[in-house]
């Protein structure tokens, strides 16, 4: 198999001169060979940061996935996050991928294991950093599942290996769709919106999540529909952080909102989350 990886940098400061790389991977049969292209950095720092990103048991779990064909092409980067770069790739019908994978080397995992720690899927973890970050990958997998079985609107979790976990590109037309904070929504659409964003807060709790990182950072907009991502450190509602993460959250959303868009205060979305969380448990019963 032939992973191509065709790398468009956002970052040209980080990772200077090289447009693409052309990653020929070789399978001998007892393992995973593959010629690094050592060749292509013009210097030691980008080939350091490229060799961090795709270290060797990275590509082995990007491998893995591609032979389960989840994706075929890994083509460029769209997002270098502090925990994670996320990619756009393809699969062999052509259909867009999210590609993220999780640093191994440089996360903060004094945040992770506050989000981690108290969870009880996660009780037998081991302390050591590699695994913590894979358990990372999973929550977010784990979480993404959640939500999709509840139908919210957040992108539908394909797969996940190791640090590496695999998604629905949220796009229109290969483009990813813009962030919330990016967009300039109208009057109209923010009052929509609004309403989206008390939804969701009250379908994901009733699934017994919380988001905890709910900003408009992290929710993009696709279609005038909102799509939150970004799920790896939402906690069970019985995380011993959960009140302070759930009213972080609420906090977040009604300050923008309140800028932008309709008039509320905390309390006036705490309330409507409520409401929205009640009549929803109420239509549940009726069923
Ligand atoms: N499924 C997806 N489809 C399209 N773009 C995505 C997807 N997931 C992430 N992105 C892009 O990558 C960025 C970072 O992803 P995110 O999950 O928020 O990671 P982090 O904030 O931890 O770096 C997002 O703001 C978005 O631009
Ligand atoms: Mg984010």
């Amino acid at each position: 198999m032939v992973c191509y990886l065709a790398n468009r940098w956002k970052k040209p400061k980080k990772l200077s001169r090289f447009a693409i790389i052309l990653m020929q991977e070789e399978f001998s049969e007892d393992g995973f060979e593959f010629e690094k292209i050592g060749r292509t950095f013009k210097n030691e720092s980008d080939r350091k940061i490229f060799e961090k990103v795709f270290d060797t048991r990275t590509l082995k779990a990007l491998h893995t996935l591609a032979t389960k064909e989840l994706f075929d092409v890994v083509e460029h980067i769209i997002s270098t996050g502090k925990e994670a770069h996320v990619f756009v790739a393809t699969d062999k019908g052509g259909n867009k991928r999210a590609v993220k994978i999780y640093k191994t080397l440089t996360t903060d995992f004094k945040r992770m294991n506050e989000y981690i720690e108290g969870d009880e899927r996660f009780k037998n973890l081991k302390k050591e950093r590699r695994q913590l970050v894979f358990a990372w990958a999973k929550k977010e997998f784990k979480n993404l599942s959640v939500a999709a079985n509840a139908h919210l609107s957040a992108p539908l979790p394909l797969g996940s290996m190791e640090n590496v976990l695999v998604m629905e590109f949220i796009g229109e037309n290969n483009e990813a769709a813009p962030k919330l904070r990016e967009t300039k929504p109208t009057q109209k659409e923010l009052k929509n919106y609004y309403g989206q964003t008390i939804d969701f807060i009250a379908r994901l709790y009733l699934e017994n999540l919380i988001h905890a990182d709910l900003s408009e950072y992290n929710i993009l907009v696709r279609n005038k529909e909102l799509v939150f991502i970004d799920m790896a450190q939402a906690v069970l509602v019985t995380h011993p952080k959960a009140r302070e993460f759930f009213e972080r959250d609420v906090t977040n959303m009604a300050s923008y909102f309140s800028k932008n868009g309709p008039e509320t205060s905390f309390e006036g979305m705490y309330a409507a989350v409520k409401a929205r969380k009640e009549e929803l448990e109420k239509k549940r019963r009726r069923i």
